[in-house]
């Protein structure tokens, strides 16, 4: 019923054509998880939570970082066990057997796909204000999708095809190109802090919780506390994209452990200080209206030329988003083709940038699709639905390891690992049914739709199903 299971000695072996070379360490992975994390979720939701919870997205922020900070823990100790491509797909093949390994990959789809489409939308609305700020007019029509009153939103398309590209060219520069980027930003965040915390009024704060803690419908949307949680959750997840990698480590254990753990970290003490900045700097109500928040805000407090610097960081630096999570897709993709549960013509490696071609067009040319239709918030929720999923996989999977295999070596090793699995999976259970119900809804669609393709395609040509009869006969 559960499928196959993969062995932990089958994921040490490789196909020859089929394998990724072992060019990333440590430095590499913490700016790949800082690239993957800090992006849209701070810059621009920021604004979407701010209008769900009040104030208290400043809580909002700390519940979804604590519910992250237990996942990072369990990613962490599997990403060692298993240091193979294709993170909770892959950790869940090897804990819970092919069916619920399908489900988790295809979830995993929409977390870094429709994550790279987010951040593309974000992204357009940070330049399309910078641009007009700046004078120039611009066809409204080209700036956003058909459900926001546009035809299209050009720039997103745009920035999630040049991603592609670069991707195409091969990993090693992109990572390379990926650590300046994040410098970029994390500067800009600094320089926001800087400015906008000194402008900070109390009455702002009041009252802190204006819809209250849970997430219940007012007004026609979900609001409260745990509403904004479940959008703002998007801010903290990214670190996942570093154990997707974690087969190009050159020193698994010690650099996944500092790339995962050490990037969540630095992200939950910067997204604390800039929402406490925002909202103490403006009334809430002004920062949801927003396609650029961080900006607005600036602008409020009569600093143009802060708020242009701001937006430019923004402008250069969140493709280095959608740069990690292409990546984290592609990598699925692959591993899931490689594992015959995808077209295995996918799987195909270029010799000359050690990038796999084929998967990374089609992941980029749909990416591209979304962003260029949809609007943010929608993209946002879907990707934290499939998101959610993965992490609550990844939280049973260490408990289920820790008791099947207690004594494989573990170069990290999760702290109190029952309870952190259960704070993982109950925490991403509560984020995940306090999200709109409409998003609920095309999740579950989603699944079906997954479920079906799994049964009549993947099932019959699954790598691990046809050893397993080869065993058996
Ligand atoms: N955490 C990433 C972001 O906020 C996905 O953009």
């Amino acid at each position: 019923m559960l499928g196959p299971r993969k062995t932990l000695e089958s994921l040490a072996h490789r196909e020859t054509g089929h394998s990724l070379a072992k060019t990333l360490s440590w430095p590499h992975l913490v700016a790949l998880g800082v690239g993957a994390i800090v992006g849209t979720g701070i810059y621009t939701l920021t604004g979407v939570g701010a209008e769900r919870a009040g104030p208290a997205v400043i809580l909002a922020f700390a519940i979804a970082g604590a519910v992250c900070a237990c996942a990072a823990l369990a990613y962490a100790e599997m990403a060692t066990l298993i240091p193979a491509a294709g993170s909770a797909y892959t950790f869940s093949y090897a804990a819970m057997g092919e069916t619920v390994a399908w489900i988790v990959g295809w979830s995993l789809i929409l977390e870094y796909s429709l994550a790279c489409s987010t951040v593309a939308v974000g992204w357009s609305g940070y330049l399309v204000g910078w641009i007009q700020s700046a004078g120039v007019p611009l066809a409204e029509m080209l700036l956003t999708g058909p459900f926001t009153g546009g035809l299209i939103n050009l720039p997103a398309v745009l920035v999630a095809l040049a991603i592609m590209g670069m991707l195409i060219g091969g990993t090693r520069e992109s990572a390379t190109l990926n650590i300046i980027l994040v410098i970029i930003k994390l500067a800009a965040l600094s320089v926001f802090v800087a400015i906008a915390l000194p402008a900070f009024q109390a009455d702002n704060l009041q009252p802190f919780m204006p819809y209250g803690f849970g997430s219940s419908e007012i007004g026609g949307a979900k609001r409260g506390v745990m509403a904004a949680a479940a959008i703002v959750f998007f801010a903290f997840y990214g670190f996942d994209a570093v154990a997707t990698s974690a087969e190009e480590a050159k020193n698994p254990g010690r650099d996944l452990t500092i790339g995962i753990i050490g990037s969540m970290l630095v992200c939950t003490v910067i997204y604390m200080a800039v929402a406490f900045a925002a909202v103490g700097a403006l009334p809430f109500q002004e920062l949801g209206h927003s396609a650029e928040p961080l900006a607005l805000v600036l602008r409020a407090l009569d600093q143009p030329f802060a708020a242009h610097v701001i937006a430019l960081a923004a402008i250069i630096a969140l493709p280095s988003v959608i740069l990690v999570m292409m990546y984290g897709q592609s990598r699925v993709f692959f591993v899931m083709a490689r594992d015959g549960l995808l077209p295995r013509a996918l799987a195909r490696i270029n010799p000359k940038t050690g990038a796999p071609t084929r998967i990374t067009l089609m992941t980029g040319v749909s990416i591209a699709l979304v962003a260029g239709i949809f609007p943010l918030d929608k993209i946002a929720e879907m990707a934290n639905a499939g998101t959610l999923i993965a992490f609550i996989a990844v939280g049973a999977c260490l408990m289920i390891m820790r008791r099947r295999e207690p004594a494989l070596p573990r170069l990290f090793r999760c702290p109190q690992p029952y309870l952190v699995g259960t704070l993982a999976i109950a925490g991403c259970a509560y984020l995940l049914f306090s999200l709109p119900t409409d998003t609920l809804i095309r999740f579950a669609i989603w699944n079906v739709a997954g479920l079906i393709f799994y049964c009549l395609y993947s099932r019959p040509r699954s790598s691990a199903g046809r050893d397993l009869a080869a065993q058996r006969a």
